[in-house]
């Protein structure tokens, strides 16, 4: 019988625009204060994209960032996998703007779109295609300008997102499997509480759906809060469980950072203490499918973990969807 392909992590990477947007920005924007944006979410500031910086080009960045971390040229990639709802374009993909960038052709790229989980079904999927023997070495990237699909005169939304981008190699391997398990969920029942209405089939733009800003996101923040703490909480023990891991085996948390509360109140749930949560999200704001893998990769850089550490990476986010997985760094 043939041994099981392995999947190995080879490096990670996370670039953010240069250009800051701190509360005390945000209050001369809105009719808002540090004080409540940072007591109901816990997010102090956050990077936003310049006008002419394309979520593509974050995934470019960051792209070279883990190609440098892997140690491997660009030319050993054999599939390229963007998780993103803030795509450069509807078409062509992100992922194939990539490729262009890195001076890739002919290899499959294509873009995955599941929210703020996006990189937990993107690491699902790079799993089942390395697994399966199609790809050998495959670059999967979170990458989000949420800037430029958010309404700047709706102070429920504006303040919590932001913009950045991380990045995963991973590759078949005969000696290491790090993805220890991986477990996903949907319910599209949900699909109306938050949402971008605008710009596709549903709502094609017009100038009257641009008049009416359908072509931002619309979010009822308390019932997002309500269904995101008791399905991250569910993703989590079914990672562990299909890991065969136990809690106390986990070196380390990294929840979706959507809001400070959240993560607390999912944490509480689990009976995790919060030194075993990482936590980023006051610099960052809420960055959708960059966010795991941005505090992933930087909790590998800080030194809070070190390899061999088992680390569950926990999501949820529009659709509704959810997932995580349990990794070995
Ligand atoms: N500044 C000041 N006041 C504000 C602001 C703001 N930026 N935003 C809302 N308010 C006001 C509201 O208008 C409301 O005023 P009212 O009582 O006079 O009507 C009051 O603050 C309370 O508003 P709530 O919506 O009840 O505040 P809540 O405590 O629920 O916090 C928040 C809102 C932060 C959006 C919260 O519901 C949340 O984080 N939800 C999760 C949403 C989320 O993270 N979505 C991201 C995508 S999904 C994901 O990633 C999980």
């Amino acid at each position: 019988m043939n041994k099981k392909i392995g999947v190995k992590i080879l490096g990670t990477g996370s670039y953010f625009p240069k250009k800051l947007l701190t509360n005390a920005d945000l209050e001369k924007m809105v009719d808002t204060s540090d004080e409540w944006i940072n007591t109901r979410t816990g997010i102090k500031e956050r990077r936003i994209a310049e006008k002419n910086e394309t979520t593509s080009d974050l995934a470019y960045m960051v792209s070279l960032e883990a190609l440098k971390s892997s140690n491997i040229s660009p030319d050993k990639i054999d599939l390229i996998i963007v998780a993103t709802i803030t795509p450069d374009m509807f078409f062509p993909s992100t992922a194939c703007f990539l490729q262009k960038k890195l001076g890739l052709n002919s290899i499959p790229a294509f873009d995955l779109s599941a929210a703020c989980s996006g990189f937990i079904y993107g690491i699902a999927t790079v799993r089942a295609f390395i697994e399966s023997g199609l790809y050998r070495t495959v670059l999967l990237v979170g990458s989000e300008t949420l800037s430029k699909i958010t309404d700047w005169t709706d102070r429920n939304t504006c303040v919590l997102f932001g913009d950045g981008a991380g990045a995963m190699i991973l590759s078949a391997s005969e000696e290491d499997d790090n993805i220890l398990s991986t477990y996903l969920g949907a319910d599209g029942a949900y699909s109306d509480l938050l949402f971008l209405p605008g710009g596709g089939s549903a709502n094609p733009a017009t100038a009257e759906t641009v008049n009416q800003n359908l072509h931002t996101m619309k979010m009822q923040g308390k019932d997002v809060f309500k269904a995101a703490v008791p399905k991250m909480a569910l993703s989590a023990q079914k990672a562990l469980e299909l890991s065969g891991k136990k809690l106390k085996d986990i070196s380390l948390f990294i929840p979706h950072q959507a809001n400070m509360r959240i993560i607390e109140a999912v944490a509480k749930k689990l009976d995790i203490p919060m030194d075993k949560v990482f936590v980023n999200i006051h610099k960052t704001g809420n960055i959708s499918s960059a966010t795991t893998i941005t505090a992933l990769d930087e909790a590998i850089k800080t030194g809070r973990v070190k390899r061999g550490d088992l680390v569950a990476m926990v999501a949820f986010g529009g659709g509704f969807t959810w997932g995580a997985s349990v990794v070995r760094i």
